[in-house]
């Protein structure tokens, strides 16, 4: 009988965790059910340009703790409109080398973005199952993507280490996670680290409340305070989230400020265990579907059992915390401020 052969692909930001999940989907494929596999470099763009190769199960050894991508990534969306003319049509490209490698299907590892593209080349006939990944958490359908622990890990970290310098000169530290829309990094990393003030790009913020909660801690005795905003919050064109609150909480107090940006230093380095965990049952799962013939699916995390949902559903959405959330309202309980008028009021 002919080996079935799957595509792999990763799209969109990288993240901690992704090449544990090429392995685990790769070993799954050739260990458990004798297919071959073909890792194709740098997104759809390497689906368009037919940079491929045949990944052996050498090649996925040792990769397990590896940060960033083996396959390498693009932000190549093809179903946009200015990758779809009359000379270039690159969704059809892309159909004609999926048979051309003779494919039997195709695993997309990558976020909202490539979930979504990932769902329209599955209306176009290719079978495709999609692994959600990503530091921000966001992808619709499953209660986490992996990649969000390792970044949570790395801004928890820093943020304890500005508590201490923060400390010594009486300050007000301002620090400014990834997340995009979403504030899930700003939320966990900032819980996680004691953060005093919390702006998550959800929740609308008045900064005459931050500022006197800011001042109610200095009369208060306590000499320097902790504020983790997530770069998606509300703010003016041209200027980091880190610096506009920074700037408005001096003007606004006349406390000391200091502003940090963490940035990619969030998505690099090694996965934490968990996501290598988490990456590794989603890569297995996604190469039982594709044993099983289950397209036109991501696979997802229920209350700590992994399963799927349809494309259909997952594209084009994203998930987003809301002001119930229950680690926000036990923060507020805490006298976390989250820049909300009803959520900084403390019991006199
Ligand atoms: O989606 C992950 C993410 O790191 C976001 O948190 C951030 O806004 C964005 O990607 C940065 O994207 P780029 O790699 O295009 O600079």
């Amino acid at each position: 009988m002919k080996k079935k052969r799957i595509g792999i692909l990763t799209a969109g930001g990288d993240c901690p965790g992704i090449n544990a999940a090429i392995r685990g989907v790769g070993k799954t494929a050739i260990v458990k059910y004798g297919m071959e596999v073909i890792g194709i470099n740098n997104g759809f763009s390497g689906l368009v340009d037919m940079e491929t190769y045949e990944m052996k199960e050498e090649l996925l050894s040792g990769i397990l703790t590896l940060g960033g991508t083996i396959l390498g990534t693009s932000r190549l969306k093809p179903f946009k409109p200015d990758a779809i003319t009359n000379e270039v049509d690159k969704p059809q490209i892309i159909k004609e080398n999926y048979d051309k490698l003779g494919l039997d299907a195709l695993v997309c590892i990558g976020g909202n973005g490539t979930q979504k593209t990932a769902q329209l080349l599955s209306e176009e006939g290719l079978n495709i199952v999609g692994i959600p990944k990503t530091i921000d958490n966001d992808v619709w359908g499953t209660d986490v993507t992996f990649g969000f622990d390792s970044a949570i890990g790395i801004a928890g970290e820093a943020i304890d280490r500005l508590h201490t310098t923060a400390n010594s000169h009486k300050r007000v530290m301002v620090i400014e996670v990834m997340g995009h829309h979403a504030g899930w990094i700003a939320l966990y990393s900032g819980l996680a680290s004691g953060g005093d003030v919390i702006l998550l790009p959800e929740l609308k913020y008045n900064l005459d409340v931050v500022a006197e909660t800011l001042i109610d801690r200095s009369n208060r005795g306590k000499q320097y305070s902790i504020v983790v905003v997530g770069e998606g919050i509300k703010k003016p064109k041209k200027k980091s989230a880190a610096a506009y609150i920074s700037k408005e909480i001096l003007e606004r107090t006349g406390l000391e400020t200091r502003d940090t940006i963490l940035g990619y230093i969030q998505r690099g380095g090694s996965p934490s265990p968990q996501d290598r965990i988490l990456a590794t049952r989603y890569g297995a799962h996604a190469a039982d579907l594709i044993n099983e013939g289950k397209f036109g699916t991501m696979v997802s995390l229920e209350n700590d059992r992994i399963t799927s949902v349809p494309l259909s559903k997952v594209g084009g959405k994203l998930r987003l915390l809301t002001p119930d959330h229950y680690l926000i309202k036990q923060a507020q309980a805490m006298g976390v401020c989250f820049g909300t008028s009803d959520g900084c009021k403390r019991k006199k």
